[in-house]
């Protein structure tokens, strides 16, 4: 079994697989460039709201398992059987296609350093073909030569729900060139591959791949019960009932088939695009241009949940004052990549309304990217003298605020459900107007 592991990459993704790796039982050291972020790791303490994370961590750092480096020479020098590659690939600038150069910078930082044969696993999500070429360079740059092998390991992990996700996996998949490889990616999860988890064993491009293939099906699904709540609205149908109808057919499932202001984050809106730009240097982009069509549902959305909150403030936001439920890009983050509902906040704010947000979480992180728009410290403080409240992250407390309540600090009772998440019922029978996205009008 493998004994020692390293993490290259402590962001949502590697600062959990660390933490977890070290709770199957291995020696991790995990190893970021940003000095401030291991300093954090190593007093414990997580940079980021992850649920179940800040335990975890804290308790392997406690008993020594689980160290932070901001070195590569070190990373090299703690023989592990398995060095997992965790950074980021966000969207280009300006492109649709990945940016690769924090992988290509973890390759050429780490490389020069190994001279004993170990194994890489990237799990970091990349466009078809990278893994190879990363191999290339580890070989042309390693002095250990052919003994430093590649293998492709896609994370599938939910933010919010790393933790679990990450010991409970519904899958794993580990792409390979070479059975040393495939055999240390199988120590490695042994404990898991024992309780069950179905392993799927390929080759490289494979594997890069299903990451890929898997974030386009999500987002697809998402936008299919959006553009049916486009539908709804212009046949006078209730999108919320037309899910859950479709949802007891077990080929469809119900899950990812919430209608409502769509998908953000630092991975579903990136992934797809990057694939299409993928498939376009393969020659086969028709393959994906229906990609192109989940992305316009997708930020459509948004257009219209402003046309909703406007419609809400008589027809024009100047000298509004609209109050936003919600930064986070979905409930149980402060994760504001990409978020839907600060784009919708910081719209409406240029449009002339005083906007005033409240996450339960992701303030902060939201207030760094937009520090023109009003943040509060609670959900009644944001709706103080609001023209209208728009819904638009489902954060279990607001589902439990009492409309009653609310009522008496707004100045009108109106409520844009972005998520479809609150009781409409309830808002109703508290003299509420209550709209949402795809459904009739209640109140
Ligand atoms: C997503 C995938 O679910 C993970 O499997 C994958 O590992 C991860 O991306 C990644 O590539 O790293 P995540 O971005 O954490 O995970 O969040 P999701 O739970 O997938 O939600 C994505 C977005 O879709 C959120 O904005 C959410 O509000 C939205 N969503 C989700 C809907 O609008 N409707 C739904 O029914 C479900």
């Amino acid at each position: 079994m493998a004994a020692r592991i390293s993490v290259i990459g402590t962001g949502y993704l590697g600062a959990t697989h660390a933490a977890c790796m070290a709770e199957l039982g291995y020696e991790v050291l995990g190893m970021d460039v940003d000095a401030e972020k291991i300093a954090a790791l190593t007093a414990g303490t997580v940079p980021f709201y992850e649920p179940g994370l800040d335990e975890l961590l804290a308790k392997h750092v406690a008993s020594g398992r689980l160290r932070f480096t901001t070195s590569y020479a070190e990373v090299a020098g703690f023989g592990a059987d398995v060095h997992f590659i965790c950074v980021n690939t966000p969207q280009r600038k300006g492109e649709y296609a990945a940016d690769l150069r924090y992988v290509e910078a973890v390759v050429d930082g780490l490389a020069p350093h190994l001279d004993q044969p170990t194994v890489i696993a990237g799990k970091s999500t990349v466009p078809a073909g990278t893994a190879v070429r990363l191999a290339e360079r580890f070989l042309e740059l390693a002095p250990a030569g052919a003994g430093v092998e590649l293998a492709w390991n896609p994370e599938f992990l939910r933010e919010g729900y790393a933790v679990g996700d990450t010991l409970r996996p519904d899958r794993l998949v580990i792409g390979v060139a070479s059975e040393r490889a495939e055999a240390a990616l199988r120590d490695v999860y042994a404990p898991l591959i024992e309780a069950g988890t179905p392993l799927v064993v390929t080759d490289l491009a494979t594997a890069e791949l299903v990451k890929a293939a898997a974030n386009a099906f999500l987002s697809t699904k998402i936008s299919f019960i959006n553009a049916m709540a486009e539908v709804c609205e212009a046949a006078g149908g209730d999108v919320m009932q037309l899910s859950e109808a479709l949802s007891y057919d077990a080929r469809i499932g119900g899950r990812f088939l919430v209608p409502g202001l769509g998908f953000g984050g630092g991975c579903l809106p990136k992934d797809i695009r990057a694939f299409m730009a993928r498939a376009g240097e393969l020659g086969v982009d028709q393959a994906l241009a229906f990609l192109k069509e989940v992305d316009a549902i997708n930020m459509r959305r948004r257009v219209r949940m402003v046309d909703l909150a406007r419609e809400q403030c008589d027809g024009s936001f100047l000298g509004k004052r609209v109050a936003v439920w919600g930064a986070a890009f979905k409930p149980n983050s402060d994760d504001v990549r990409d978020s839907p509902a600060l784009n919708v906040a910081a719209s409406i704010l240029l449009q002339g309304a005083q906007v005033t947000v409240y996450d339960p979480k992701a303030n902060d992180n939201a207030a760094k990217l937009f520090p023109t728009l009003a943040y509060a410290d609670s959900a009644l403080e944001a709706a103080r003298g609001a023209h209208v409240i728009l819904h638009l992250t489902e954060w279990q407390e607001f589902r439990e605020l009492d409309p009653e309540e609310v009522g008496k600090v707004v100045s009108q009772r109106r409520i844009v459900d972005g998520r479809n998440a609150l009781r409409a019922q309830r808002w109703h029978e508290a003299r509420w107007t209550y709209r949402a996205l795809g459904r009739p009008v209640v109140g």
